[in-house]
């Protein structure tokens, strides 16, 4: 089953060659490396401005901004075997060790097909029940009882009932949800342990990309010694969490062999452990997807709560519109196809704040990009970020308008205008997984509270992992939203939401 938001764009090739210019403002020593270390996101909205194909130099490393849809698409789907990851992302191996991210040729084709089937149609519907679960429990912690840790805008504290007007910060909460959900989906388990290991060793990993890549890309890299030691803890940590986990359930499943009556588990781990990886293998894939699997949608969610937070007559309509289908509750796998207006809110958050940000490739045989030959070794970039920004496929490209997404809207659009997810043989393997996880938080989330800003400044991305609300904070006033009781279709048991609005 495709994606239920998904709508198959038409395929994309290039014939007339794509425009190719030299990057504008390169410096004679640095080329565009120096702009890319004052502000990358400029520096990319710089080249989309500048021509489909931008060329320009890290000092000596030869390197293409590539902006064309037709020409992102000789990247990502018509060349793949021209291209690596790139220099700077294998230097995140010291974290993902050759985890499907970083990995490539053989051993990324054989892993990515023997952990498919936990991204499966049929592992759906546990998955958004246990998402509804959690987002309710999250949401039953911000405002049942009397135990709430509330703060207001000045930053004061106080506990009782949260009160029309209160702050919290969500950032950290929704992160928080979001590894619980992976974990518990990929790995069966959560705990408080493997929920602190895994929030530190997230932290550092921002630090880590944030100095791969924006500090000089080409210069040699050496991984700062404050940075190296905090890593080299924390994957220990999560090294012993994980390798406990592995040996449980390897006697676990010696035990189900010898009974022979039950199946084993097809979870993400139990599929790593049926196709007979190094324990190595195993623990690289397991922080891979650990990570990959929850800065990504807590990102999305957060700039979409912001985004919300800023145009409250969209958050009414959303809410409204919400309601008026799922009646405070969270939408099912059936109830994603018709809500088009939280749909139009989704890919108008991943336009604006795409998680991923930009996609890079190293050259390692000769090919033709947009009708230009690309020479071997040299990098290619492909920036979400300045392409979903582009006034060539967007009215009014800065601003927030769901409404903009109607079917012909997306049938208009070149496929590789909006990729928030990539495209091609490594297009994000958890694509569908995260939509959903994501539109059923937000379902929720949209539903019980309206959210305004504590002041009016505009957050700021930063550039780690994922693009993320610097500073790792966001932090919203509250407001309840009155609900309409749930209509028969929709009257399963949904006792936080029964204690919050009784
Ligand atoms: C809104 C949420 C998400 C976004 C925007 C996103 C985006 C992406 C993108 C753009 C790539 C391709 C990177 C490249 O080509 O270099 C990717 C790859 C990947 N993503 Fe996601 N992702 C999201 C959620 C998830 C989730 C929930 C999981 C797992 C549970 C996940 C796991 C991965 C993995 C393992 C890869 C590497 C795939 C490969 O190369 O075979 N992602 N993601």
């Amino acid at each position: 089953m495709s994606c239920p938001f998904h709508t198959p764009a038409p395929s994309y090739c290039s014939t007339a060659p794509v425009s190719l210019a030299q990057y504008p403002h390169e410096s004679w020593l640095f080329g565009g490396a120096r702009d890319v270390a004052r502000n990358a996101l400029e520096f990319f909205e710089r080249c989309e401005q500048t021509a489909g194909i931008v060329r320009t130099r890290f000092l000596v490393k030869r390197v293409y901004v590539v902006t064309d849809p037709a020409a992102i698409a000789d990247v990502l789907v018509n060349h793949p075997k021209s291209f690596v990851k790139p220099y700077v992302l294998r230097r995140m191996k010291v974290l993902f060790g050759n985890g499907l991210l970083t990995s490539s040729g053989e051993q990324w084709a054989n892993h990515r097909h023997l952990v498919q089937p936990a991204f499966g149609a049929e592992c759906m519907t546990g998955f958004l029940r246990l998402v509804r679960e959690s987002t309710e429990e999250m949401l039953s912690s911000w405002c049942v009882g009397d135990r709430c840790v509330r703060e207001s805008c000045d930053g004061e504290t106080r506990d009782g009932d949260v009160r029309d007007g209160d702050v919290r910060d969500v950032y950290p909460e929704i992160v928080d949800l979001c590894m619980k959900n992976v974990a518990q989906t990929m790995f069966g388990v959560y705990d408080e342990e493997m929920g602190s290991i895994v929030r530190a060793l997230a932290a550092t990993c921002h630090d880590l990309a944030h100095a791969v890549l924006n500090v000089g890309q080409a210069l040699p890299f050496h991984l700062p010694g404050r940075l190296k030691r905090r890593l080299k803890s924390e994957l220990g940590a999560l090294n012993d969490y994980l390798g406990r986990l592995i040996d449980q359930r390897r006697n676990d499943q010696r035990r189900i062999d010898q009974r022979r009556n039950e199946p084993p588990r097809r979870d993400f781990l139990g599929l790593l452990l049926s196709g007979g990886l190094s324990r190595q293998a195993v623990l690289d894939e397991s922080v891979t997807m650990l990570l990959a699997g929850h800065e990504t949608t807590a990102s999305a969610l957060a700039w979409s709560l912001y985004l919300l937070a800023r145009h409250p007559k969209h958050a009414d309509a959303l809410a409204a519109d919400l309601e008026s289908h799922l009646h405070g509750d969270a939408p099912s796998m059936s109830d994603l196809e018709d809500l088009t207006s939280l749909r139009a809110t989704l890919d108008e958050t991943l336009r604006l704040y795409p998680p991923t940000h930009r996609i890079g490739r190293t050259v390692v045989s000769p090919v033709v990009i947009g009708g230009h030959k690309i020479p071997v070794g040299a990098d290619v970039l492909v920036p979400q970020w300045a392409v979903h920004r582009s006034a060539r496929w967007y009215d009014r490209p800065l601003d927030f308008l769901p409404e903009r997404w109607t079917p012909a809207f997306r049938r208009s659009l070149p496929k590789f205008a909006y990729f928030p997810f990539s495209g091609g043989p490594r297009i994000c393997v958890g694509t569908q997984l995260a939509y959903s996880e994501v539109a059923v938080i937000l379902g929720l989330l949209a539903q019980r509270f309206r959210y305004s800003l504590c002041d009016e400044m505009l957050l700021v991305p930063y550039e780690g992992l994922t693009l993320l609300p610097a500073g790792g904070h966001l932090r919203l006033k509250l407001k309840r939203r009155s609900m309409t009781p749930a209509a028969p279709n929709h009257a399963a048991p949904n006792h936080a939401a029964q204690a919050v609005y009784s």
